[in-house]
This record gives structure tokens, C-alpha cells and sequence, in this order.
């Protein structure tokens, strides 16, 4: 299991997990089940990824108890707003088949739409509530945590953001350090193909005899962020929360992120996802 650590609201969480986007139910039920059972103890899902009931019925399946597992989930675009962000909730907590939610992010923020601050004070209430333990954004840039804190006075305590080595998004990330904002990476190993062929990858994974992806997902840790690999095969799961004895030097981590920063999803000013 990953070392943990705390956020903003004292909760602890742990310092890798296991991303569940694209999987169908029967996908994500089997694979949580399986990475639950080796050792993860934080399982990523969303409204929109159409897997919390696969997700919750492996948390279930695991044979590790629920309250030992931080469960996430996220509000789709098209819940934005007060009611419709406690409605939203209510559903997927449904689909989970859970009691609780540990940590509940609002996906994108939907600056068009302009209502993110209004599932923001749905999602303090629910926090208080109880029904969720943590509460925090995912793709939101410096600008609008900015609006969250100034007309709520209540800081994120998560930022999911899109983050591998070509994309390492530095500053932004020293802008949440400031904050006490923790951050978790979507897609930290780039998809695979390309970060994973890097060169630079390769050679600091020769000379650790380890492989590319633990490198990268090393890079990440190191980094301070928390990452969020994907894959249903064991081996992989395995693999991949393996990276917890292993340490890159600080030309190794330089080396890694060196390129032109190049997005390959949505762009959080523009991004509008239903
Ligand atoms: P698969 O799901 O077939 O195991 P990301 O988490 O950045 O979205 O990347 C997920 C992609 O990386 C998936 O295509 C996944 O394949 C692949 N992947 C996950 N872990 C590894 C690994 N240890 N080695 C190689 N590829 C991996």
C-alpha cells in the first residue's frame, strides 16, 4: 500500500490509486475487486465515467472493509448548480451502492456555464452532512479556486488535474502547494504510447532496472502529486504500486519533464463536458 497523505480538512488519503476511466461496469467491478484485494486503497470514478455501480460492487467485493477504502467520484456537467449538485450526488451515492462518498470533486469547471460556485455550497453542505468526507475540484486552473475561496471562503481540498511528464503542469502545482491544495493526476502516465517510449523514461528506468511507467509514476510522487494509473490487468496494478522504495535523483526528475508542455485532453477554460 502508498503512504498517505494529509489534506487541507485533515483527512488523510492515500498516495496513489487507481484511475477507472474507460471502464464498463463488469470491467471496473472485476478490476477494483483485484486492486483493492493488492493493496490500493483510493479508486477513482465519476458520474460520467458510467462505472460507480461497477466501481462500488468491487469496493464491496474486495474483502477489504469499505471504511479502509477512499472511494471517489465526481458531478458531471450537467448537474451544475445547487439542487441539481445534491440531486446529482444522491444518484450517484445510488449507483455506488455506498453510505458514503470519501471524496466528492466537481469534474470540470464550466466557466460558460458560470455555476460551479453554486455546486461548490452544495457540496460544503454535503460535507457536513456527512455523507461525504472531503470535497474538492477536478481541472480547475489557479483562477477559478480564486472564485471559490473569495465568494465562499472555502478552499478545495483536491485538484484533479491532467498531469504527466508531458504535461507537468509546474506552475499551476506550486500555486496549489501555496494553498495547501492537494493534487492528484488524470492520465499520469500519458495514456501510455509516447510518455512511455520517452527516451528520457527509458534510460532513468535502465539504470533502476525498473520499468517506464514506474519511473513515471515515481516522477509524479516525487512531485508531490498523487497519481492515478489506470489498467484492469494485475500485473500492471501490481506494477504500478510498486514505486514507493524507488528514488530519482534531481537531474533523474528533471529529465523527465523536459519537453514543450502539450495538453492531450480538454482545456479547463474552454472543456465543456455534459
Ligand atoms: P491497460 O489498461 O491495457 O493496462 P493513464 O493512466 O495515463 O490514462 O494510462 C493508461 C494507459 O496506460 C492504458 O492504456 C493502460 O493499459 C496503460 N498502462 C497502465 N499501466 C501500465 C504499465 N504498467 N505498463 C504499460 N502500460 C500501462
Amino acid at each position: 500500500t502508498a503512504p498517505v497523505q494529509t489534506l487541507n480538512d485533515g483527512t488523510v488519503l492515500p498516495g496513489l490509486g487507481l484511475g477507472t476511466y474507460p471502464m464498463d461496469d463488469a470491467e471496473a467491478e472485476r478490476a477494483v475487486a483485484q486492486a483493492v484485494a493488492a493493496g490500493y486503497r483510493l479508486v477513482d470514478s465519476a458520474a460520467n465515467y458510467r462505472n460507480e455501480a461497477g466501481v462500488g460492487r468491487g469496493v464491496l467485493a474486495s474483502g477489504v472493509p469499505r471504511e479502509e477504502v477512499v472511494v471517489t467520484t465526481k458531478l458531471p456537467g450537467r448537474d451544475h448548480g445547487y439542487r441539481e449538485t445534491l440531486r446529482s450526488f444522491d444518484e450517484s451515492l445510488k449507483r455506488l451502492g455506498l453510505e458514503y462518498v470519501d471524496l466528492y470533486l466537481i469534474h470540470w469547471p464550466l466557466p460558460r456555464v458560470g455555476r460551479y460556485v453554486d455546486s461548490w455550497r452544495a457540496m460544503i453542505e454535503l460535507r457536513e452532512a456527512g455523507v461525504v468526507r472531503s470535497i474538492g475540484v477536478s481541472n480547475f486552473t489557479a483562477e477559478h479556486i480564486d472564485r471559490l475561496e473569495r465568494e465562499t471562503g472555502v478552499l478545495p481540498s483536491v485538484d484533479q488535474i491532467e498531469m504527466h511528464p508531458l504535461f507537468p503542469q509546474a506552475e499551476l502545482r506550486e500555486v496549489l502547494a501555496a494553498k495547501g491544495v492537494a493534487v492528484q493526476s488524470w492520465s499520469p502516465l500519458g495514456r501510455g504510447s509516447d510518455v512511455l517510449g520517452d527516451p528520457a523514461v527509458k534510460k532513468v528506468a535502465l539504470a533502476h532496472g525498473r520499468t517506464a511507467a514506474q519511473v513515471v509514476l515515481r516522477w509524479h510522487v516525487q512531485s508531490g502529486a498523487v497519481p492515478l494509473p489506470k489498467s484492469a490487468d494485475p500485473r500492471r496494478q501490481r506494477e504500478n504500486l510498486d514505486v514507493f522504495d524507488l528514488h530519482l535523483d534531481a537531474q533523474e526528475m528533471a529529465s523527465i519533464a523536459g519537453h514543450t508542455p502539450h495538453r492531450l485532453g480538454g482545456d479547463p477554460r474552454y472543456h465543456e463536458e455534459f
